[in-house]
């Protein structure tokens, strides 16, 4: 194996102790990956070896074909990525078709991409169209305030949305077009990953249902800060609903105008389909 010195690893084992920190990893939960930048793919090109078998990624994915992924172990624990990121983390290329995949660096003792690998690759194919190349950053965890507030609202992305929207005044700035969501599937299945890259054309998170959020960014560090806020608009809610008898009606609602003000105030366009309306 090469010895590969980038940016991105540390970036993504310094995710895995903060997400971990915030107790959104418990054991094998969460997984993330990365769409190395042109200079970041010629150093895996001159270091590392192109030998490995090719195996079927199980959809398509033609408009990533020939691009490399750093991505999380199937498996692995967050909190151990920085320890041993050779093991927890690999290096990946598709084929130029985008339907399968070889290993470059990485997954020492034998390991593999994530059980979600396979959505991981159809929401960065959807993230690419929707941000014109920008979005390079997928991440996936299991926070406990998400997973409970999806037991309680509609799983549509309307209702999703409003409600993050409006339990805190940061949440529309991180999501100006909003959140969708998707029922309970059986995660790493196909019919997760390819609902969630759905949404994904749309939104830059999705909520999965009695299981957790995923979110897109730019960067590693920008898909974190996004999962970091949603996290807490989303455990505002939950505390505020508690503390109001289990009422989501509360005294202090955060109008429309507030909430187009404040998008308003960073040039941001928020998706008017989810305003205008008291009906939630
Ligand atoms: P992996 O260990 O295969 O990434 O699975 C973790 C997970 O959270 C699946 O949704
Ligand atoms: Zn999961």
């Amino acid at each position: 194996m090469g010895r590969l010195d980038l940016t991105c690893i540390g970036e993504l084992a310094a995710l895995g102790e903060a997400g971990f920190a915030q107790g959104w990893h418990e054991r094998n939960g969460g997984n993330a990956s990365y769409r190395l930048r042109a200079d970041e793919a010629q150093a895996v090109e001159a270091a590392c070896p192109a030998d490995a078998p090719w195996q079927p990624l199980g959809v398509q994915a033609p408009g990533l074909g020939g691009q490399l992924f750093l991505v999380t172990a199937a498996g692995c624990y967050f909190q151990d990525l920085a320890a041993a990121p050779e093991r927890s983390l690999g290096i990946v290329e598709l084929d130029a078709a985008g339907a399968a995949y070889r290993q470059r660096w990485g997954f020492a003792g034998g390991g593999r991409p994530t059980s979600e690998f396979a959505g991981h690759m159809l929401i960065h194919e959807a993230r690419v169209a929707a941000t014109g190349g920008a979005a390079r950053a997928i991440y996936h965890g299991h926070p406990a305030s998400v997973v409970a507030l999806s037991k309680l609202v509609p799983l549509e992305p309307r209702a999703v949305t409003r409600v993050l929207w409006q339990a805190m005044t940061e949440s529309i700035m991180v999501v100006p077009e909003g959140v969708g969501a998707v029922g309970c599937l059986v995660p790493g299945s196909l019919d997760l990953a390819r609902a969630s890259a759905e949404q994904m054309r749309a939104f830059a998170a999705v909520l999965w249902a009695s299981h957790g959020l995923l979110v897109s960014g730019d960067g590693l560090l920008d898909a974190f800060g996004r999962m970091h806020a949603l996290v807490k608009a989303a455990d505002i809610y939950m505390r505020a609903r508690a503390a109001n008898g289990g009422s989501d009606s509360f005294p202090n609602a955060v109008p429309d105008e507030a909430l187009r003000a404040i998008a308003d105030s960073l040039g941001l366009a928020p998706n008017e389909a989810f305003l205008g309306s008291s009906v939630r």
